[in-house]
């Protein structure tokens, strides 16, 4: 039985397998609709969250199966103070597979540890969110053509951004990918990103503070927002939350066709002038988010459909 908890915990050609099948879900849905059902997925969500939890509930309703759970901590059995380890247990019960969200970083990894059933980490603290890195990388590769040669530019909170740490540490395995870090020099990205991540792999990178100065030269620009909730101080975000503003006077300055993604929620990171910009994606990376989900609860129920 196998659980995600990182994007490391497929190999790159076992990654491209399951982006394939997102791409084959994206041509041929009704194929694929009746693929789960009888089947069930539990989303358990310790942390507020739409996109995420919403498209784990579509992606198993788009393949015919079922879907139960909680969104808050508040409304499970984690308000009377049970660990997650016996959560998952009881939830083995009832479903085939579990989709979790914690604010402890680690805490799906202890849940799998007990687990019968496949666990996906749908975003743990600030540490990784290995089902938005899919959803990203589906996008780049639809959108793009490609996952190698590419300058990718990561802006905003890079400190605390989780889908910023999941999504280095997948591209690091393509060749040709030039990273340019750009943030505030309080929320540069985590010395464990730094040096095990970019450092052993050897992998060109950038850190600059200004997006001006690194807009011109990217095929891709991954906007992130303040991660409010993971600040010990309310004055320390109100001075980072609108550092950066990507309007259409910034996007003047890109490469024609460099898009623009988020993982959203968006706050102010990204002007609302931008959205009609043919490059900005992040829309359309939602769209992708939900193929690429159907892909990856297929292939860890290991279902196959002809
Ligand atoms: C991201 C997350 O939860 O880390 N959202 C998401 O899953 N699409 C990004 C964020 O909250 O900023």
């Amino acid at each position: 039985m196998r659980h995600l908890m990182s994007p490391l915990d497929f190999t790159v050609e076992e990654l491209d397998k399951v982006l394939d099948l997102a791409a084959d879900i994206e041509a041929n849905p009704k194929k694929y609709a009746h693929a789960c059902d009888g089947k069930k997925i539990a989303t358990l969500f310790y942390e507020p969250s739409t996109r995420t939890r919403l498209s784990f509930e579509a992606a198993m309703l788009n393949l015919g199966g079922s879907v139960l759970g909680f969104s808050s901590a508040d409304s499970s059995s984690a308000a009377k103070g049970e660990s997650v380890s016996d959560t998952i247990r009881v939830i083995s019960c009832y479903a085939d597979i579990a989709a979790m969200r914690h604010p402890k970083e680690g805490a799906p990894l202890v849940a799998s540890l007990k687990s019968r059933i496949p666990v996906i980490n749908a975003g743990d603290g600030g540490h990784q969110h290995p089902t938005q890195t899919l959803t990203d990388l589906m996008t780049i590769r639809s959108l793009k053509g490609r996952l190698d040669n590419i300058t990718i530019g990561l802006c905003g909170d890079l400190k605390f951004g989780r889908t910023v740490h999941s999504l280095i540490e997948a591209l690091v395995r393509y060749p040709n990918v030039k990273f340019v870090l750009i943030s505030p020099e309080e929320l540069r990205i985590p010395d464990y990103v730094r040096e095990d991540v970019l450092g052993k792999n050897h992998q060109e990178f950038r850190e600059v503070t200004r997006l001006e100065d690194a807009i011109p030269e990217l095929d891709l620009l991954y906007m992130t927002r303040v991660q409010k909730e993971r600040f010990f101080n309310e004055e320390d975000y109100v001075r980072m939350k609108d550092f950066y503003i990507l309007d259409k006077q910034k996007m003047s300055l890109a490469k024609p066709d460099m898009i623009v993604l988020h993982p959203l929620p968006r706050v102010n990171e990204i002007s609302t002038e931008v959205d009609d910009d043919p490059r900005a994606a992040y829309f359309k990376q939602v769209q992708y988010g939900v193929y690429v989900r159907m892909a990856l609860i297929l292939t860890l129920l290991e279902v196959e459909v002809c």
